[in-house]
């Protein structure tokens, strides 16, 4: 039975892994400080003889017997990130060292979950993994930019210098249930709002532009590079590549939620990107991966969501 270790497995992303781990028949370590994790997420695995939770900040060493790695631990959203900034950065840091320390000793295969953040306000679209990205160092975004790709470089130097079994993987923008409903990211700020009733705040003119991954898209495709073969390393971007402006995107939430909510516009927020989208090609050649969920049903699992815990 393989043995694996979820960092940041009560999150939002990282809950979605652990169900899919389960159902595939592994015995899973979830490890999480509750930072912005939440036991909910994972109360449905509590009993389970093969689901063990251990709360535990990645930022200290840690000592277990797994097979592979997937470190997600961290703060997802600016929101999150930017309460505690020199925290962000110590766990991406020193959360990757503590974590490459253990795959090193116990020869693990270990998977980092890096972010889209790594382009910064990108200057090639739609952007490939061969961008080295334009990232401001000393902006309020950095301490999870920066730690990102710090994080990135040390995966890169413990496989070289290490032989350590790295993979790296570029998320792009996902969304689905379990979200937090207040941490400012677009598409649950725009459903909850829609839900109360409330205006819908659309940041600038809303005409910049996301692309949307629905989480079991996300989640297949993390597992696939996992046991992809090992001279695959990545960076692997994983995202949807079908982008939308903001006003596109209010407009779907507004007709799914059947709400009378208004459009608000407010100023862009300092460093915010205009424009983000993957390219997947090689996701597609190497891991025959590609998102398969149509926004409109992934919205509508997202809504039900909601629905559940914001209108109690
Ligand atoms: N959701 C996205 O769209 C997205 C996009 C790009 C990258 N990512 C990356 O994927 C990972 C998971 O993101 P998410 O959306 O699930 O966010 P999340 O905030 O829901 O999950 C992060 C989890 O990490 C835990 N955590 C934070 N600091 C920790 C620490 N020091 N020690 C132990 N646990 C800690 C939190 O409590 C939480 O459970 C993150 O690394 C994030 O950077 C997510």
């Amino acid at each position: 039975m393989n043995r694996i270790l979820v960092t940041g497995g009560a999150g939002f992303l990282g809950s979605h892994l652990c169900d899919r781990l389960i159902a595939d028949g592994a015995d899973v370590l979830c490890v999480d400080n509750f930072y912005t994790g939440n036991k909910a997420n994972i109360a449905p695995l509590m009993g389970n003889p093969y689901f063990e939770l251990m709360r535990h900040d990645v930022t200290f060493p840690l000592y277990a017997e797994v097979d592979q790695i997937f470190n997600l631990a961290c703060p997802a959203s600016p929101v999150h990130y930017q309460f505690d900034p020199v925290q962000t950065t110590k766990t991406n840091v020193h959360g990757a060292i503590n974590m490459l320390g253990l795959a090193k000793r116990l020869k693990a295969r270990i998977l980092q979950a890096s972010t889209s953040e790594v382009y910064g306000d990108p200057e090639v679209h739609p952007q490939t993994e061969d961008y080295w990205g334009r990232v401001n160092p000393i902006g309020i975004r950095s301490c999870y930019d920066e730690g990102k790709r710090c994080a990135e470089t040390l995966f890169f130097d413990y496989h070289r210098q290490h032989q350590v079994d790295i993979k790296v993987v570029r998320i792009f923008n996902t969304y689905g249930p379990r979200m937090h409903p207040n941490d400012g990211r677009v598409v649950s700020n725009f459903i909850v709002q829609a839900l109360k009733g409330e205006d819908i705040t659309i940041y600038g003119d809303g005409q910049q532009t996301r692309s949307f991954c629905y989480v079991d898209d996300l989640i297949d495709g993390l597992v696939r590079m996992m046991n992809s073969q090992s001279s695959l390393t990545g960076p692997v971007n994983m995202g949807n590549p079908t982008e939308m402006t903001m006003l596109e995107l209010a407009e779907n939430v507004l007709r799914l939620t059947a709400s009378k909510a208004r459009l608000v516009f407010k100023p862009l927020p300092q460093d915010d990107p205009k424009q983000r989208q993957p390219d997947i090609a090689m996701a597609k050649s190497q891991l025959g991966w590609e998102p398969k969920v149509a926004l409109v049903d992934g919205l509508k699992e997202t809504i039900a969501y909601f629905k559940k815990i914001v209108l109690v």
